[in-house]
C-alpha cells in the first residue's frame, strides 16, 4: 500500500515537471516576463521624458522670471530718473502757485524764501539791487508782519531837508551811495550827483555820474563840490567792513578830511552816524559826544539832531543833541 502511494506521488511530480518544463510553457512564461520588462522600460522612458520636459519648463520659467525682474528694475530706475528730473519743475510750479495768492496761503517754506529774497543778502542784494528799506516786513506762515523800522526813516528826510536850500544844478557827492535810492532822488530833483561807492551804483540817470571807487581813491578836483552827503558810512571806514581794503582805525577821520578838501569853501556836509556809548566793533563805530566832537574837528557844525529808538518801530527826536548813555542816530549839517 505504502509502495503504491510512493509510486503515485512520483508519477504526479514527473507529470507536473514535464508540463512545467515543456518548451512551450517556458516560451510562454518568457514572453510574459519580457512583456512586463518592456512595459516597465517604456514607463521609465516616458518618465525620463517628462522629467526632461519639466526641467526645460523650469529653466524657461526661471529665465523669463529673470527677464521680467530685469525689465521691472529698468522701468523703476527710469521712473526714479523721471521723478528726479521732474522735481525742480514740480517745485517751480508749486512756487508759481503762490502768485495771486493771499497771505494766509503762505507756507513756512514760502515765507522763508520771501524773507530771504527781500533781505540784505538775498537775490536782489547779490545782484547789487537791494535798496535798504526804512520799514521792513517779515513773512511768516499764513501772514505778513511789520518788521523793525531802521534809522533810514529819519536819515533820508533829514538829508533832503538839509539840501532843500541848494539850487538845482548844484554838485553833490553821495559817499557810500549803494543800497540807497538817495542819489537817484537828488538827480531827479535836478542836482548833479556823483554816486561814490566801491561797489558802484546800480541806478542811472542823466544827472548821475558813478563808477566803482572808494572815497579815498575817487578822482575829484578839490574844492569843487557844493555838498557832500554821507549817510551811515563814516562809521564803517577803515574797518574793512565791506572788504574794501587795509584796516585803519583813523579811517573815519581821514574820510572827514578828504570830504572837507573836496567841498568848496562853505560847502555843506550832511552826515549821519550811530550815536551812543563809544564803541569800535568789527564793522562799525558808535560815537559818543567826545568822539563825535573829535570827528567834526575843523568843521563848522550848523545843526545836529539826535534821534533815539524807543522800540523796534519807534524813533523819537531828543530835545537836545547830547548823547550821554542813550543810543540812536546823530544827524549833522556842517560847513567846510
Ligand atoms: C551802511 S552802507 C550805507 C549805504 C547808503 N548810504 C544808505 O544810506 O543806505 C555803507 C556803504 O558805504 C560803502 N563804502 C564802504 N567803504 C567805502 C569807501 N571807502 N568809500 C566810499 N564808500 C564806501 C559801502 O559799499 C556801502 O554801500
Amino acid at each position: 500500500m505504502e509502495r503504491w502511494r510512493g509510486g503515485y506521488r512520483s508519477t504526479v511530480l514527473m507529470g507536473w515537471l514535464r508540463r512545467a518544463l515543456h518548451p512551450r510553457e517556458l516560451a510562454k512564461q518568457a514572453k510574459t516576463e519580457y512583456g512586463r520588462a518592456h512595459a516597465l522600460a517604456e514607463r521609465l522612458s516616458a518618465g525620463t521624458e517628462v522629467l526632461a520636459e519639466s526641467a526645460q519648463f523650469l529653466e524657461r520659467t526661471a529665465s523669463s522670471a529673470n527677464d521680467a525682474v530685469e525689465k521691472l528694475a529698468a522701468v523703476l530706475a527710469g521712473g526714479i530718473e523721471d521723478v528726479v528730473a521732474a522735481t525742480p519743475r514740480l517745485s517751480d510750479s508749486a512756487l508759481r502757485g503762490f502768485v495771486g495768492g493771499k497771505p494766509t496761503d503762505l507756507t513756512p517754506g514760502a515765507a522763508q524764501l520771501l524773507d530771504y529774497a527781500s533781505g540784505f543778502d538775498g537775490f536782489a542784494a547779490q545782484a547789487g539791487l537791494w535798496f535798504n528799506p526804512p520799514v521792513c516786513v517779515s513773512y511768516v506762515e499764513g501772514d505778513v508782519r511789520l518788521g523793525p523800522v531802521n534809522e533810514r526813516i529819519v536819515e533820508i528826510p533829514f538829508v533832503l531837508g538839509a539840501l532843500a536850500a541848494l539850487p538845482a544844478g548844484s554838485v553833490i557827492a553821495d559817499v557810500g551811495a549803494a543800497e540807497s535810492t538817495l542819489s537817484l532822488s537828488l538827480a531827479s530833483l535836478g542836482y548833479r550827483v556823483f554816486a561814490v561807492d566801491p561797489r558802484g551804483y546800480p541806478l542811472s540817470h542823466p544827472n548821475i555820474t558813478s563808477g566803482a571807487a572808494t572815497l579815498e581813491s575817487w578822482e575829484c578836483e578839490p574844492a569843487t563840490l557844493d555838498a557832500v552827503v554821507c549817510v551811515s558810512v563814516v562809521e564803517h571806514l577803515g574797518l574793512n567792513a565791506y572788504g574794501e581794503g587795509a584796516e585803519d582805525d583813523a579811517g573815519d577821520a581821514a574820510a572827514m578830511q578828504r570830504m572837507h578838501s573836496l567841498l568848496k569853501p562853505n560847502g555843506l556836509l550832511v552826515l549821519t552816524v550811530p550815536a551812543g556809548p563809544w564803541a569800535i566793533e568789527a564793522n562799525e563805530r558808535t560815537y559818543d559826544d567826545d568822539h563825535l566832537t573829535r570827528l567834526l574837528h575843523g568843521w563848522r557844525v550848523e545843526s545836529s539832531v539826535f534821534v533815539t529808538r524807543t522800540d523796534d518801530g519807534t524813533w523819537v527826536r531828543e530835545p537836545a543833541s547830547v548823547i550821554g548813555d542813550k543810543r540812536g542816530v546823530m544827524l549833522v549839517t556842517a560847513r567846510a
